[in-house]
């Protein structure tokens, strides 16, 4: 399909959601299989959930005082007066479904993984959207750090198989309900003695959710967050030698990492480490194709003894942007690795009959019978990036041939059009 220019209709998708258009389909579907492929390679199980979930679900997962929960959940109410969101990210949710489907009579650790959309009211801009989609990995039931480290290994195998490199991996601790308190203290004793100098919003921060002032993006405030005490000073010996031990990993895996201090997130349930993965050039926007952490007591308060966990996710729309403003070149499995060019009238209508016949050999091929010139066709195929175009010319149906063009070195072979099914599989198998 050929990109189109926007008319303005009478209606518009939402504000900040958008179609995702055939032409794109390619880049989603080959994530979303390198996706799964990776997570059945690390062992992951698949899990849906439903998008729609109780309101105080994430109210009390999330965190009253998150932005997410503040500000930007969609929610309604049913006929019959359940009060509920889009889910505005999966933590809770899996939690929630592990909990009630009794999954914790699993062997330890449950490995699960979700691909879906999320709904969140943010402003939009580019790489950020009000509905955007995640890949979402938890592994719950373990607390060693070797699985945090393996849940970052997870994405830069992900990221390799895309093509994707220049990524930069930034990690912290927050502590545990032991250290963070007085970490907590030390931070708001720093800020209260400089409340007149920061944002109205980290006003209220400093009130009802400390640690995120670190992460104001205000440039009033930046420079406060950068003086400001560091947690990994106030850790106690448990999260400390966690932290240490998942960096030790990370070196052992040879992935880049930078330590920011400032590395908050902007969700309750954290615990120890966190971490976001950021691609080189957006440095300091802070623009994460992927972020999560240790969320060791998410369960209990969501109903169930201390088990602890871990998880990420990863947003497949920046993905996805990234992949294209790297101009990398995407193939799928669903990517016909031929392409069958007909010219003139026998050509056309040789075409038709071999298009079924080369179908019915097995092989997946593409066309495009409504144009005629071969500069069109072979345009198109070059777009899909097939291996290989046949051309079926008013020549070559007179003479029973057909010829074998390589796509990536653009060399012809004129071959029997007998020949063809066996020749082909020839090529595509090297
Ligand atoms: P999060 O950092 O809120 O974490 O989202 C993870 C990723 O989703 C982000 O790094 C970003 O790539 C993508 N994302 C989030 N919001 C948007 C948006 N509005 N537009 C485009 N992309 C977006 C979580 O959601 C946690 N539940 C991750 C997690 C799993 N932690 C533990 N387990």
């Amino acid at each position: 399909m050929t990109k189109k220019s926007k008319s303005k209709s009478k209606f518009q998708a939402p504000r900040g959601m958008r179609d995702i258009l055939p032409e794109e389909q390619l880049y989603w579907e080959k994530v979303k299989q390198v996706i799964s492929s990776s997570a059945k390679a690390f062992e992951f199980e698949k899990i849906d959930t439903p998008i729609l979930e109780d309101k105080d679900l994430f109210v009390k997962g999330t965190g009253l005082y998150t932005d997410i929960v503040e500000k930007e959940m969609y929610s309604l109410t049913t006929r019959g007066r359940d009060k509920l969101v889009l889910r505005p990210e999966f933590t809770p949710s899996v939690v929630r479904a592990y909990l009630e489907n009794g999954l914790f009579s699993l062997p330890n650790p449950v490995k699960l993984y979700s691909i879906g959309p999320i709904f969140r009211y943010e402003r939009p801009q580019k790489g950020r959207y009000r509905q955007a989609y995640q890949a979402n990995f938890e592994v719950i039931g373990e607390q060693d750090p070797i699985i945090d480290a393996q849940l970052i290994q997870l994405f830069f195998f992900i990221c390799k198989k895309l093509g994707l490199k220049k990524l930069i991996t930034q990690m912290n601790s927050i502590g545990c309900p032991e250290c963070r308190p007085s970490y907590r203290k030390k931070l708001m004793n720093y800020y209260r003695s400089r409340k007149k100098d920061i944002c109205s919003n980290c006003q209220k921060r400093l009130k009802q959710n400390p640690l995120r002032l670190l992460d104001c993006k205000n440039i009033k405030c930046v420079d406060i967050a950068e003086k400001a005490p560091q947690i990994i000073d106030c850790l106690c010996d448990n999260c400390n030698n966690h932290f240490k031990s998942v960096l030790e990993y990370l070196d052992e895996l040879e992935i880049p990492y930078i330590l920011n201090p400032r590395l908050v997130r902007g969700l309750d349930y954290y615990t120890k480490t966190v971490f976001e993965i950021w691609p080189e050039e957006e440095n300091g926007r802070q623009i994460s194709l992927c972020g999560g952490g240790r969320y060791d007591k998410l369960i209990k308060l969501l109903g169930r003894k201390d088990i602890p966990a871990v998880g990420f996710a990863i947003g497949l729309d920046r993905i996805i942007n990234l992949i294209k403003e790297r101009e990398i070149k995407i193939t799928s499995k669903s990517t016909p690795p031929i392409f069958l060019v007909q010219l003139g009238d026998l050509g056309k209508r040789k075409s038709l009959k071999l298009f079924e016949e080369l179908q019915q050999a097995g092989l997946k091929i593409a066309s495009s019978f409504s144009k005629n010139t071969i500069k069109a066709q072979l345009k198109i195929a070059d777009r899909m990036n097939v291996r290989f175009a046949l051309i079926l010319g008013q020549k070559e149906a007179i003479d029973e041939s057909i010829i074998i063009r390589d796509m990536i070195s653009g060399s012809q072979e004129v071959v029997h059009l007998s020949k063809i099914v066996k020749e082909i599989k020839k090529r595509i198998k090297k």
